[in-house]
């Protein structure tokens, strides 16, 4: 039988018999790789354990939960929800070099050390390269196997012989299987052994975690299908030049999303980080204008952050507008706000928002505090260094309320912070943990506290 060739979207992972320029399903240009697929029939996909699937009753089933396997690095196991899920399939995206290869090395040889059978399957990196880097990192004394290979067919036996108790794929583009003839790291080769690395998990309860590959535009490579495939996607983030690594939750069925770890690269590995928020806070600048600091929910964790804001004349036609670590367009209406409601001309002003030490944060609890750094830095006024700023900005410059607004006082308190402003409560109050609150229920009443010295209407 003549093999059936088709082209494939490395992107998206839409199909055409032909050749296209562009992808009519994600918009892609030049995605579209020409892939031979022989019609081998596809293998149901078991996702229950159980050879045929019979319906029971909800009360019936035990929760898949119970028994989670806890990996001794609680950052770690709070991204996952509560440590390690039996059966399920975990995707670990990064850019090269942020330390996917190095965490997953490390959680391993915790589980060994606590007499778990651990296999590691990597493609990337010989036996001893990986042996150097555990050298740093820890002993490992216990059961844990390197594996060097990268085709499933030689896998599998592997897997059937050491039995272990948690797998990882390093990385999952290296890998691929004789049932598809294209290249390794293609769509369909990266997906069909995802597919079979799922049966694998859910058939046996084994865990495994899988390492992708991050393209240019920050999509996982190879293609989303991958995300839908997963029980749980995990993404390192970092940045160039900073020893500051974030693991966040971006799909999670057994825990809460946007959960995030946050760990330091040193020279013996990842050391977790346990109080981020002294860590963003460590090098704040006090008494200059500009700089502010809110808390933002991570997850279930307030953490405090440093938002930094320039606004300088510009002596350019277009004034620029930098936004790093937040939302452009939230920045562009905050300033509109900030012109229309409280009278400060920005227009012909150069503005510049940062959030310090490469976090990111998009919650609209943040608006308050971009704008008073914005009027700080256009007025020149430092903001007392113990305040903090939270609430979010309606378009007629109200103050509206924030989700768990008692949580980030308490973690602002921790901190040694003695002042907050804050939405006005409609009902009740806020739990105060011996801070000042003030609440505010206009952006112009927030401005008149902090900026005490400029009279009403004169900015
Ligand atoms: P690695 O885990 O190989 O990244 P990935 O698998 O995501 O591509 O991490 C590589 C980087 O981490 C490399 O630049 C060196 C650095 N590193 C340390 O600084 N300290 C260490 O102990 C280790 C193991 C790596
Ligand atoms: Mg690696």
């Amino acid at each position: 039988m003549k093999p059936k060739k088709n082209y494939t979207c490395q992107s998206c992972g839409a199909k055409s018999p032909s050749w296209l320029g562009r992808c009519p399903e994600c918009r892609e240009w030049n995605s579209f790789v020409e892939e031979i697929e022989n019609a081998a029939p596809k293998g149901r996909v078991i996702i229950d354990g159980g050879e045929k699937a019979r319906p029971t009753k909800l009360k019936d089933i035990k929760g898949d939960t119970q028994d989670r396997v806890y990996t001794g690095i609680n950052e770690f196991d709070r991204v996952l929800g509560g440590g390690v899920v039996p059966g399920s399939l975990v995707l670990i995206g990064g850019d090269p070099g942020i330390g996917k290869s190095t965490i997953m090395l490390q959680v391993s040889l915790n589980l060994s050390d606590a007499g778990e059978k651990i296999l590691y399957i990597s493609g990337e990196e010989s036996k001893e390269q990986v042996r150097g880097r555990a050298e740093r990192i820890g002993e490992g004394k216990g059961e844990l196997y390197i594996l060097c290979e990268t085709y499933m067919e030689e896998i599998i036996p592997h897997i059937d012989q050491i039995k272990p108790s948690l797998i990882v794929i390093d990385s999952i583009q290296t890998l691929y299987t004789s049932q598809i003839e294209s290249s390794p790291g293609s769509v369909s080769q990266v997906r069909e052994v995802t597919a079979q690395l799922l049966q694998i998990s859910k058939k046996r309860g084994i865990p495994i975690f899988l390492i992708g590959h991050v393209t240019k535009d920050g999509a996982i490579a190879g293609p989303k299908i991958l995300e839908h495939m997963v029980d749980t996607v995990l993404y390192f983030e970092g940045e160039r030049g900073n020893s500051y690594r974030i693991l966040r939750a971006v799909k999670n069925r057994f825990g809460p999303v946007n959960e995030i770890g946050v760990f330091e690269m040193d020279s013996i590995g990842l050391k977790e980080v346990t109080n981020p928020s002294a860590l963003f806070l460590s090098d704040r600048p006090t008494a200059v204008s500009g700089s502010l600091v809110t808390a933002a929910m991570e997850g279930t964790r307030p953490i405090l952050v440093e938002i930094q804001g320039l606004a300088t004349p510009s002596n350019l036609g277009m004034a620029r507008r930098n936004v790093i670590g937040t939302d452009s367009n939230r920045v562009s209406l905050l300033i509109a706000i900030l012109e229309k409601r409280i009278g400060i001309h920005l227009t012909a002003m150069d503005i510049f928002i940062n959030i310090v030490g490469g976090m990111n944060v998009s919650e609209p609890s943040a608006d308050l505090a971009i704008i008073a750094v914005l009027v700080s830095s256009a007025k020149d006024i430092p903001v007392d260094p113990e305040t903090i700023v939270m609430g979010e900005v309606g378009l007629s410059g109200e103050v509206r309320s924030i989700p768990q607004a008692d949580l980030r006082i308490s973690e602002a308190s921790k901190l040694g912070f003695k002042r907050c402003i804050l939405p006005k409560k409609g009902k009740g109050n806020y739990k105060n943990k011996g801070m000042e609150l003030t609440e505010v229920s206009t952006v112009s009443e927030c401005m008149e506290y902090l900026f005490k010295g400029i009279k009403k209407g004169n900015w």
